[in-house]
């Protein structure tokens, strides 16, 4: 358990525009920052983070909360795993009060593989560093290749030793169990290790080291933590695998995870451009030629999903491949990915022969900037001119590889990008740009006739009839009804929320009967009408945060207590009503509904407790008139007669109060 105070001190630390910051490259408007939004896939932003409100809100998604939430939201962790992240973050000891920090982490899995890899990679590197087969091996290796120690530090480079479970009996002996071992890829068990048998003991012989007897590359996800390994051979021998990876994990999904984006990420946004490169030297040969906006695919086709977490802080994707004619090819698939998803892409190719990684300690790191420059070409560029050679003398070529550019264009989503490269290839190619379009209106069409409908609505749920049916007694509202419950019950929360602590003036009647002004404040008010008359609310969210005000008597929580709630149901509710319309939505606007919401609050409080109160007498006589009916003993009946009346005039009385505030 993480003590109140601490949970406090780390809401209070954690600001949200840098939390989102880490993972959403931000620009300022107004008081307000806006973002691509990382939970949804969009090409122009809707993410709003409201620094003084300490939440942040998608508009077009419709996520919003406040900086835990983001956390859970964005790292997928609980709620205490999501304080301790952000403590961790903020560099706020957690003094726990039962549980130890092990027990917590051994209670949930995906952290102890985190814990697991975070092992290993220490080990690993210590390995390296500290080891004479580490140091004459694997840091000789590294150092003959020319990595500086500083970015193999940087990187965590590490070595595992030629062994065949040195790492694994290291684990072990370290308190780590065989089963998260496996579960993290690092270990490989010949033993089924179900989770029934955690914890059993391992049996000699029957499990041993993924990785051993070769170089390690650490790889990291978005916000830093180890979560995969890469491991090369040093020997030369080709039946040898040159890299061995780790598997798929619970915390490692190959394709949305790019090799060193934690690293580059700030200065992928900064520079507003991304270099992809094939492999891990490359990425990391690159850093140490003071090129730090790149990341490597590793080996796998790019896919979709890493080119959307690119789009988190870039619109521009440059590819870097090998000159061989397996880079080139890759290319041309990165390059169509790329330009489906809208974004604009540049190819360089180096040197047949070269890898980025080669060519950087060919040159110096002045030189390897300006190659870039001078090299990287636009997509249409690249693909006509690698083309050109070959079918510049073919008209038969020469029409195939326009049709291959222009394939290439038909995949861009804006039109008017679309546009600029068919005149951009006309031009090129030398060939009329009619007949370009017309090609690609062919292809345009022909992509819409063929793309599955998979927009279309899903299926009825099938829900079985039985659970449709109502038991015996079981009364269902309408739903209208409870729609308009909801509305009228977040109204009132909303209220509170915003206004709890502004005062109102009302005229009463004195002792003496002089008239006199009293001030109470809007929650006390609220409390009071509602409270005082036994109101209680439907919609579960609602009432709960209803209960969380009258809780402390006298005392008003205001609204960061409820953005701040430990329980998420109430912080994300608050979150939700904070960042509707009146505030939000606005946000650049001057908040101008809110301040004229603000000078006639007296009304907006009471037409709200009198609608709410409304519809609670209009419910009551319609179960009344059903009573009633159903009634078949007088002296009930004369009793539910009195009681209808008297609802009537109550609900006669009401409206016209209702009326009243609602027209002055
Ligand atoms: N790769 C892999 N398995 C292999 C070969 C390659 O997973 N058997 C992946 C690695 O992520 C590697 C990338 O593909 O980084 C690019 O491959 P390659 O260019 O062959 O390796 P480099 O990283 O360039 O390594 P080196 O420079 O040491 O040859
Ligand atoms: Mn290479």
């Amino acid at each position: 358990m993480i003590p109140k105070e601490t949970i406090s001190s780390i809401f209070e630390a954690a600001r949200i525009d840098e939390v989102v910051g880490d993972f959403v490259s931000l620009k300022r408007r107004g008081t307000n920052m806006i973002g691509l939004c990382p939970f949804h896939n969009e090409k122009t932003p809707s993410f709003n983070v409201s620094p003084v409100k300490g939440i942040y809100k998608c508009f077009g998604c419709g996520k919003a909360g406040n900086a835990v939430n983001f956390i859970m939201e964005h790292e997928q962790l609980s709620y205490p795993e999501a304080l301790r992240w952000l403590a961790k973050k903020y560099n706020i000891r957690i003094e726990e009060e039962e549980q130890t920090a092990e027990q917590i982490q051994a209670n949930n899995a995906r952290e102890s593989l985190y814990v697991v890899c975070s092992f290993a990679q220490k080990n690993f590197s210590q390995n390296l560093m500290e080891s004479d087969e580490g140091r004459s091996v694997g840091l000789g290796y590294f150092r003959e290749r020319g990595f500086r120690d500083d970015i193999i530090q940087k990187f965590q480079l590490g070595y595992s030793f030629d062994q065949w479970r040195g790492f694994s009996d290291a684990a072990l002996k370290a308190g780590h169990k065989l089963e998260y071992l496996v579960k993290a890829g690092l270990t490989i068990s010949k033993e089924n290790t179900s989770p029934t048998e955690a914890g059993t003991e391992p049996q000699a012989d029957r499990y041993f080291d993924r990785f051993s007897a070769r170089v390690i590359f650490p790889v990291h996800n978005v916000s830093g933590r180890v979560i995969a390994f890469g491991g090369r051979t040093l020997k030369t021998d080709k039946k040898v695998a040159k890299y061995i990876n780790s598997p798929e994990t619970d915390i490692y999904h190959k394709s949305q995870v790019l090799y060193g984006l934690y690293f580059a990420k700030k200065k992928i946004a900064e520079l507003d451009n991304c270099f992809l490169v094939e492999g891990y030297t490359d990425v990391i040969s690159l850093h140490q030629a003071g090129i730090e906006n790149v990341v490597a695919s590793s080996g796998t086709a790019l896919t979709v999903d890493q080119i959307r977490l690119i789009r988190r802080y870039t619109n521009n994707i440059t590819i870097l491949y090998d000159g061989d004619s397996a880079g080139i090819k890759a290319s041309f698939r990165g390059i169509d990915l790329v330009l489906e998803e809208g974004m604009n892409v540049r190819v360089l190719l180096f040197p047949d022969g070269e890898d980025p990684d080669s060519f950087s300690k060919k040159v110096s790191p002045e030189e390897l900037q300006t190659f870039i420059k001078d090299n990287a070409k636009d997509f249409i560029a690249f693909k006509a001119h690698l083309l050109y050679n070959e079918a510049s003398h073919d008209p038969i070529k020469k029409a195939g590889l326009i049709k291959e550019i222009v394939e290439s264009i038909s995949l861009i989503p804006e039109p008017i990008y679309r546009s600029v490269y068919i005149k951009e290839c006309s031009r090129i190619l030398d060939v009329d740009e009619q007949a370009l379009l017309s090609e690609l209106n062919k292809l345009r069409r022909k992509k819409q006739y063929d793309k599955p409908k998979q927009e279309e609505e899903p299926e009825a749920s099938g829900m079985p009839d039985e659970l449709l049916q109502l038991a015996p007694g079981e009364k269902m509202e309408s739903p209208a009804e409870s729609a308009d419950a909801e509305i009228q019950e977040k109204e009132i929360i909303r209220i509170l929320l915003q206004y709890g602590h502004e005062p109102l003036k009302f005229v009463q009647e004195g002792e003496a009967g002089e008239e006199e002004e009293v001030e109470v404040t809007v929650g006390e008010y609220l409390i009071h009408e509602l409270h005082g008359d036994n109101i209680e609310f439907e919609n579960a969210g609602y009432k709960g945060m209803f209960h969380e005000f009258i809780r402390k008597e006298g005392e008003i929580p205001d609204s960061n207590f409820f953005i701040q709630h430990p329980d998420p149901a109430i912080s994300k509710l608050a979150v939700d009503i904070l960042s509707t319309d009146y505030s939000l939505a606005n946000w650049d606007k001057h908040n101008i509904p809110v301040h004229l919401e603000n000078m006639s609050l007296k009304q907006t409080v009471q037409s709200a407790v009198y609608a709410l109160k409304n519809r609670k007498i209009e419910k009551m006589i319609l179960d009344n008139q059903k009573r009633l009916r159903l009634s078949n003993n007088y002296e009930e009946q004369v009793i539910l007669i009195t009681e209808q009346q008297y609802l009537i005039q109550a609900k006669k009385s009401f409206s016209a109060l209702l009326g009243r505030v609602i027209l002055k």
